[in-house]
């Protein structure tokens, strides 16, 4: 196949920063997607409904001027969450869900939550209200191994939270692990979850084999090759509780290429592209369009998107850098050549 039409899609976990690393990026992301689930984690964190409409005026307002993308907002639950601010958020129009990071899970997530049966009382109103929890799956305790952590959450955690909350809406966020995948086939259609094109192209010795590569180092990280193709096989299943979501996630080139690097793929210039790669590599390309546009908007309860992309077999190569000096980013890929292009 050398072309390949399908109904736009929508980014279901995406960060856009603010100020200048926001308006070198929201371009790539508006270019391909009709809508993408904006991550809070921003310094402060997004944590209250107003704070969240005024970063979307300022996502917005960053936006080439004929872009028609929706930034689809959430919140940061912390321990001190009001429970009203849940109610606000099943009555807003703008935010849709709630994140959990697990204090000191990744970047910025300080201000997450310590003790997750503490907030229990949070994840009930969010079963009353129908409002979606998107989890980042990883305990975060030092003397666990760092390949290990989803699994050990899913264990010790999401299956509590699951059992005690079965009617709460969970999206359980960039799945990494065989372990992930059958909790997320074995749980009720209210638990759904998103993959990364890092963790669908790339196992761990993307990052490690040859010399260290920061730019494929993001959390949960790769784990091993069998891990890979179980994520593989989930999301070109057509099974509908597995959908696309990014997790472009860009840091500064700067501070990716550090003694101690930060956490995060950028993707997004390149995002739909890097998922045709995958979906073709494992001959099923016509797969792609219910992953990438259709049962992510079906899970939020939100029409499918109209409009149609197209992606052609043409190779094209990746920029080194994007931005400009104040806000350098080096893409997934960086001088590489990509087999697939967006037209
Ligand atoms: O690699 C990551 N980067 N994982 C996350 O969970 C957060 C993200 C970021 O915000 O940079
Ligand atoms: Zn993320």
């Amino acid at each position: 196949m050398d072309k390949l039409t399908i109904s736009q899609p929508d980014d279901w976990h995406l960060h856009v920063r603010t100020g200048s690393i926001l308006r070198t990026v929201i371009a790539h992301t508006a270019r391909q997607f009709g809508r993408a689930i904006i991550m809070p984690n921003l310094k402060p964190p997004v944590t209250m409904v107003d704070q969240a409409l005024a970063y979307r005026q300022e996502i917005l307002e960053a936006l080439p001027a004929d872009a028609a993308f929706q930034p689809l907002m959430t919140l940061y639950l912390t321990a001190s969450t009001p429970l009203d601010e849940i109610k606000k958020v099943a009555d807003s129009e703008f935010v849709h869900a709630f994140k959990l990071y697990p204090a000191g899970a990744t970047t910025n997530s300080d201000a997450g939550v310590a003790d997750i049966e503490a907030a229990f009382g949070l994840f009930a109103a969010m079963e009353k209200y129908g409002v979606p929890l998107l989890i980042h799956g990883e305990v975060t305790d030092a003397e666990h191994d760092i390949f290990d952590r989803e699994k050990i959450f899913i264990d010790t955690k999401l299956n509590k939270i699951t059992a005690q909350f079965p009617a709460l809406r969970i999206v359980l966020e960039h799945l990494t692990t065989q372990e992930a995948v059958q909790f997320v086939e074995a749980a009720a259609d209210n638990v759904g979850a998103t993959i990364t094109p890092q963790h669908l192209l790339y196992n761990r010795n993307a990052i490690l084999a040859g010399g260290i590569r920061p730019h494929y180092y993001c959390l949960p990280i790769l784990k091993r090759e069998q891990h890979r193709l179980a994520l593989l096989q989930a999301a070109t299943s057509g099974n509908p509780k597995f959908f696309l979501g990014t997790d472009s996630a860009p840091h500064l080139t700067s501070l990716k290429e550090n003694s101690c690097g930060c956490a995060g793929c950028y993707s997004a210039h390149a995002a739909l592209e890097l998922y045709a790669e995958a979906f073709e590599q494992a001959g099923k390309l016509d797969k792609l369009e219910g992953f990438a546009s259709f049962f992510g908007a079906d899970f939020y309860g939100l029409p499918r998107n109209t409009a149609t992309v197209t992606l052609e077999k043409s190779a094209w190569q990746v920029p080194d850098v994007y931005g400009s000096l104040d806000a350098e980013i080096t893409p997934l890929r960086a001088g590489e050549h990509l087999p697939w292009r967006l037209v």
